[in-house]
């Protein structure tokens, strides 16, 4: 399970980041670890208690955490569930020094990061694969396709307009979309607290896995 947002370094005292919690990753952790998963955390910066059980190992970079994500796919792993709000750029030439103030405007360069959960669904023997996505608008639409884009088994999708649910609350709301080899289509979670949230995800992992459309 990846959790939390992704730092990436602008100069040894300043980097780019976003809002991300770690909550709905942190209570994911915890509940599969309650079903009964041997579970491995991958973590950005965030300010939470490991889960009971759960092993955590922490980052800060979007490339420290494939890099960790691709260790743990050759330590084996059977459920990859990507809940990190990885920053989708990095800077393109991190300052050796602290980048001193000078004129009226700096200008910083910044590249792709790479897209861990599409990374790891790209690699033989894959886990099956469960990704987020967090939208404002169309946000069925966005997520069925980032669903095919990213060749996910499944994805979860809240509207993060919404100010009662999504990012810093902690309630959610999610739909939940599988890929056409699942006998299930649509799923949708009622508002509740994230635990219980991520039990539900939980359920619905474990019915996908086992509901799966064997070819014929
Ligand atoms: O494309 P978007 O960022 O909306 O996709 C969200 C999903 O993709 C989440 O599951 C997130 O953890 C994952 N992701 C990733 N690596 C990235 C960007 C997103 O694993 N660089």
């Amino acid at each position: 399970i990846t959790a939390g947002p992704t730092r990436e370094a602008i100069d040894p005292v300043r980097y780019i980041s976003n809002h991300s919690t770690g909550k709905m990753g942190f209570a994911i952790a915890a509940a599969c670890y309650s079903a009964g998963a041997k579970v491995t955390l991958i973590s950005g910066p965030v300010t939470l208690d490991t889960p009971n059980g759960v092993r955590r190992k922490n980052v800060s970079s979007a490339i420290q955490m494939l890099d960790l994500s691709m260790q743990q796919l050759q330590d084996g792993c059977d459920i990859f569930i990507a809940t990190a709000a990885v920053a989708d750029y990095r800077v393109a030439e991190v300052a050796e020094q602290k980048i001193k103030k000078a004129g009226d405007e700096l200008a910083v360069s910044l590249i792709k990061n790479p897209d861990i959960v599409a990374t790891i669904a790209q690699q033989d023997q894959r886990p099956f694969m469960v990704g987020f996505a967090a939208e404002t608008h169309n946000v069925e639409a966005y997520a069925a396709d980032k669903l095919v884009a990213k060749k996910l088994d499944m994805i979860a999708c809240n509207d993060v307009s919404r100010a009662d649910i999504g990012f810093a609350s902690d309630e959610n709301a999610m739909t939940v979309f599988f890929a056409d080899q699942y006998r299930i289509e649509k799923r949708d979670l009622e508002k509740a607290s994230k635990q219980e949230i991520a039990q539900q995800l939980v359920e619905a992992i474990h019915d996908a896995i086992t509901q799966k459309i064997k070819p014929v």
